[in-house]
């Protein structure tokens, strides 16, 4: 099988599996002062600086949380708790992380608003600019989308948004570890973080967080996680996060040149073939990632197509859902919803060569070669 959806979870590097085994065996409680305790503690607060290292802050500014959905519904359950009225921003493209959350305090009296973006997915600052006001609360908008690959300019938002007083959110679980990530340099208050995006352990994420914001934490009890997320802390996952920061950092550069000339090579052949559309083709996107469609197909059809012929891929933002309604990135860009019907994601990753990616491209040959002739044009 060649695996091509590392945007829905990345295998576990080696170094991180071997610090979840080693923190599986450690006995203590971070929180007990007695020796056990303390050297779990020693495994905590090392896997808290690789982290912070990944995305250049201080250990101190790294709430860890049971992965991205945990810390973009604290964020936005959080914030809106803490102010109690107001308005929320977010993009229409964000993950469902964030939706969700937006959708259940729309429920519970918040006014929360859509951020439209540009054909290629990008929200314009404009846009933000427009709808900013005394107001609001919060604004969510993600650094690098999950589907299309497409990269937002967080920078210039939050420059808007802090000007006006406002909260900002940027979700980087894809983000990080594909480009290099410098939090400051977001001017975001609040950003999440997953680590099974980036050849960590499922189940662990983390808010990272300037230090200015006061929010309601959502899970109760000992206080752990600077009281913002209290339970004994999952050493396992935490340390082999650690272990798959740190990796993702040392090897950032050599990673995103690779990636790229892969994903390089795949455009150009996918841009050779007839009926292939391209999605956010004109966007800086994430170096690993293509969303494509071939005319006259579903994206279900295809995507099994590959699959039998040993090519996993997937359709829309397959991470979470089996749902067949059109991808609500693609038609936030205004992609009609016959295309955006026929979208899958090629998504790269660590393993993989110029063979996976001519493999990819012989098959998507095979498996349009059964539309009937002509179909392969809108
Ligand atoms: C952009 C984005 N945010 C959040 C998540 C959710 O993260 P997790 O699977 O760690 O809950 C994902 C992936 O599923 C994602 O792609």
């Amino acid at each position: 099988m060649i695996y091509l959806d590392h945007n829905a979870t990345t295998p576990l590097a080696p170094q991180a599996r071997e610090a979840v085994i080693r923190a599986l065996d450690q006995l203590g409680n971070p929180s007990s002062v007695h020796e056990p305790g303390r050297l779990a503690r020693n495994l905590l607060d090392e896997a808290r600086r690789q982290v912070a290292a990944l995305v250049n802050v201080h250990a101190r500014n790294v709430i860890f949380t049971s992965g991205g959905t945990e810390a973009n519904n604290l964020v936005l359950r959080g914030v809106a708790a803490r102010h109690g009225k107001g308005r929320i921003l977010v993009s229409a493209v964000e993950h469902s992380a964030v939706l969700g959350p937006a959708r259940d305090l729309a429920a519970a009296g918040f006014s929360v608003e859509l951020l439209p973006v540009d054909e290629e997915g990008r929200v314009q600052p404009a846009a933000v600019a427009e709808r900013l006001g005394p107001d609001v609360i919060l604004v969510s908008v993600m650094a690098a989308n999950n589907e299309t690959g497409a990269l937002q300019d967080v920078a210039e938002i939050s420059r808007l948004v802090r000007a006006a007083g406002a909260v900002m959110h940027t979700d980087a679980a894809q983000y990080a570890g594909k480009l290099p990530l410098d939090f400051a340099a977001t001017g975001a208050h609040l950003m999440s973080l997953s680590a099974h995006k980036l050849n960590g352990p499922k189940g662990i994420g983390a808010v990272i967080t300037d230090g200015s914001i006061d929010l309601v934490p959502q899970i109760s009890g000992g206080g752990q996680e600077s009281g913002w997320r209290s339970g004994t802390e999952n050493l396992p996952g935490i340390t082999g996060f650690g272990a798959a920061a740190a990796l993702a950092l040392q090897e950032l550069e050599e990673r995103r040149l690779r990636l790229a000339a892969l994903r390089d090579r795949l455009e150009a052949g996918l841009a050779a073939r007839p009926g292939i559309t391209i999605f956010s083709r004109g966007a800086e996107r994430l170096p690993n990632t293509v969303q494509f469609a071939l005319a006259g197909m579903t994206g279900e059809t295809l995507q099994m197509g590959l699959d039998r012929l040993g090519i996993a891929v997937s359709t829309g933002s397959a991470c979470h859902s089996q749902s067949t309604e059109p991808s609500h990135v693609l038609l936030a860009m205004g992609v009609a919803p016959e295309v955006a019907r026929g979208a899958v994601r090629a998504s790269l990753g660590l393993g993989n060569t110029e063979s996976d990616v001519d493999a990819l491209l012989a098959a998507l040959d095979k498996v349009a070669s059964v539309l009937p002739v002509g179909a392969a044009a809108w």
